[in-house]
């Protein structure tokens, strides 16, 4: 059911400040014809009663069942959209051999337009009913068929940053699958803007244009300056990957003499809406410089598994002051779940701090430090974080943010949490659901207060 102009009634759990969860219980959400939230009233508020009532005898109360609970919507702050066919397969080698034997390839059939629709449909649909209310993604290099995810996100609901892959480098990109020139990589960057701007459908912005450098070693400096023009010139988000495997990182260090991050600051590519993705081999330097631009890392705990060769120092991260949000990296990342993602993260958060050597003693295999987060900044980072790193209203539920939210229903037969009312309250109810929960808990998607779930 929409709930533009209704008030609902529920439990639920948001992260406002790292490591602080706001449980609400019973709370009134009053959501408004934009799909805003317009006020937030708790049992205790001296006006309830009478919101309450006011709202049930006009009919505009809904309220959640008991055992449902109310989350933020997921923001995936890094997906590549075309991989979607690849996911959970293609594991078996590093990034830069991953990229050249299945990756482009596959990236290349999108220049079939019926392709492209019918699996980029799928993957918009199947993202909403994993909870995703906003993914940031990469498309590929071709117009038609990164129109078509932006008219599919519009059509089913989905809040989408968007961007049409720059990759011109003829040294590291195939000639099937590459910009013809640093103009056509810049002029297609600026078509996919326009369409996106004045696209009829999209008047309340729900999707927004990505400037989006593939990473430095697919492009030629002639195209990260003209990209970097175009970000000046249009204030929109960015996204690339930076500083990811010893590969990716090395390569830009012999090219350049310097880090990712500080060339892409060279190039005018850092800024309070870049999103970074993967950020692994960030140096002390690279994470202030990441910091004072208020630039974002999308933090992709699964996909570092398999392509990354290192944990990102996400703890480190957070205490610095860094915006970071989560990304499941479909498809370096071999699961859609944001909720998988979260635990990803936990798990190797704790790797890292531990050590994973079994043939050193303890304290040779510690040797990292301080790393252990837990649900409480895993949950930050899936909801609160990647609003923050977006800069929209998305993520919490405070008057004036969009209403982009979920129900965990914990009583799913299907499901796989498993409450207990004599050991399950608070807080303990919400680790439970980052943990356990899965697909069938997910009961509900609302973006702006419209349901966007087919069933
Ligand atoms: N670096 C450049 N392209 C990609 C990609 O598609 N996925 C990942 N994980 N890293 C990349
Ligand atoms: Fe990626």
């Amino acid at each position: 059911m929409d709930l533009r102009n209704k008030t609902l009634c529920a439990s639920g759990f948001h992260a406002p400040e790292r490591g602080e969860i706001d449980i609400l219980d019973n709370a009134l959400i009053a959501i408004g014809a934009d799909g805003k939230i317009e006020a937030i009233h708790r049992p205790g508020d001296p006006n309830y009663r009478a919101v309450r009532d006011a709202r049930e005898e006009t009919g505009e109360l809904v309220s959640l069942a008991p055992g449902s609970y109310l989350l933020p919507g997921f923001v995936d702050l890094h997906v590549h959209a075309p991989q979607y066919p690849q996911l959970g397969s293609a594991l078996d080698v590093p990034l830069e051999i991953w990229l050249q034997k299945y990756t482009f390839p596959l990236e290349a059939r999108y220049e079939d337009l019926a392709f492209a629709r019918h699996s980029y449909g799928l993957l918009v649909e199947d993202l909403l009913a994993n909870g995703t209310t906003t993914a940031l993604y990469f498309a590929t290099i071709h117009q038609e068929a990164t129109r078509a995810l932006v008219d599919i996100c519009l059509d089913k609901g989905q809040r989408a940053l968007i961007g049409k892959v720059a990759m011109d480098n003829a040294d590291e990109c195939p000639d099937y699958y590459r910009d013809a020139s640093p103009e056509a990589a810049i002029e297609g960057t600026r078509a996919l803007i326009d369409y996106i701007t004045v696209h009829p459908e999209n008047g309340e912005a729900r999707v927004l244009p990505v400037v989006t450098p593939r990473f430095i070693p697919s492009c030629t400096d002639a195209t990260l300056e003209g990209l970097g023009a175009i970000a000046r010139e249009c204030g929109c988000h960015v996204q690339t990957h930076c500083s990811e495997s010893d590969w990716a990182h090395g390569y830009v260090l012999s090219r350049h003499g310097a880090t990712d991050a500080e060339m892409l600051d060279r190039f005018g590519l850092l800024g309070r809406r870049s999103v970074l993705a993967h950020a692994n081999f960030l140096t002390a330097d690279d994470m202030e410089r990441v910091r004072v631009r208020e630039a974002a890392v999308a933090h992709c705990p699964l996909s570092n598994v398999y392509f990354a060769n290192a944990v990102f120092p996400l703890l480190a991260a957070l205490e610095k002051g860094l915006h970071v949000g989560l990304g499941t990296d479909i498809s370096g990342g071999p699961s859609a779940s944001m909720l998988e993602n979260c635990r990803g993260a936990i798990l190797m958060s704790r790797a890292l701090e531990a050590g994973v050597d079994p043939n050193l003693d303890d304290r040779a295999r510690a040797t990292f430090g301080p790393a252990q987060i837990d649900f409480r900044d895993a949950f930050y980072i899936a909801t609160t974080g990647g609003g923050v790193a977006l800069d929209l209203p998305v993520g919490q539920f405070k008057p004036g943010y969009l209403f982009d939210a979920i129900v965990i229903d914990t009583k799913a037969q299907k499901g796989s949490v498993r409450l207990f009312d004599e050991f399950d309250a608070g807080e303990q109810i919400l680790q439970k659901i980052i943990n356990t929960a899965s697909k069938p808990n997910i009961a509900s998607t609302w973006v702006g207060g419209l349901n966007v779930r087919l069933s």
